[in-house]
């Protein structure tokens, strides 16, 4: 049955910096009243996406792309994204350069989830993720460094440096829950 005010947010996430960010943003829509139900992609749903008010997709960012069983996930619940509306939160390093050329890498990051989904967020939100260097193996410490060089980010591999900006998180979760009270109090599964 559809529950007004309820948010689902599958995440997809390597390292488990994306899940983390997934679950922080269900605890504080949860501080502020509605449900939020989080769920890895591909697993089970607790329930049809379409008794959701709102969906959240997090992802992270790996090799330019954002993660394919996201992609996927999008394009099998099409139809009923086409009735619910949905938020991205699209997690990489880029995010937390601050050039225009940045802007546009991460806008780039997000758009194969905009398209597998057939119509635009509601939200778009592109966070920076997390340099997890002391748990990379030699290869991807080597790219990951790479990366956060071009970037202007640390490149010390001894430590891990969380670039999340928390506080944008909140305004987001604050612009989401306006978009939830803003939503009809719709009834049944068949909208
Ligand atoms: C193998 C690998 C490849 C990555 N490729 C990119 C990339 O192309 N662009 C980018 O901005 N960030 C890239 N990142 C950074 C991740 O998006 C960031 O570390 C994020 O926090 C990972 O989240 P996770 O722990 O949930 O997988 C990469 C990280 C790894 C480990």
């Amino acid at each position: 049955m559809f529950r007004h005010r309820s948010f689902l947010i599958v995440y997809a996430s390597k390292l488990g910096h994306t899940r983390r960010i997934a679950v922080w943003i269900a605890r504080e829509l949860e501080r502020a009243g509605p449900a939020a139900e989080v769920v890895e992609v591909g697993g089970d749903l607790p329930r049809d996406v379409r008794e959701y008010s709102i969906v959240i997709a997090v992802s992270s960012v790996h090799f330019d792309r954002p993660s394919r069983p996201m992609v996927r996930w999008l394009e099998k619940h099409r139809s009923a994204l086409q009735r619910v509306p949905y938020e991205i939160v699209s997690v990489s390093l880029t995010a937390a350069a601050e050039t225009t050329e940045a802007r546009h890498v991460v806008e780039r990051y997000s758009r194969p989830l905009a398209a597998a989904a057939g119509t635009e967020p509601v939200l778009c939100e592109h966070v920076a993720g997390a340099l997890q260097y002391t748990r990379y193996n030699v290869f991807t410490k080597t790219m990951v460094r790479r990366v956060a060089r071009d970037r202007g980010l640390p490149t010390d591999v001894r430590s891990d440096v969380d670039l999340t900006d928390w506080a944008q998180l909140q305004r987001f979760a604050a612009r989401s829950i306006e978009l939830v009270d803003a939503l009809p109090v719709t009834v049944g599964v068949g909208r």
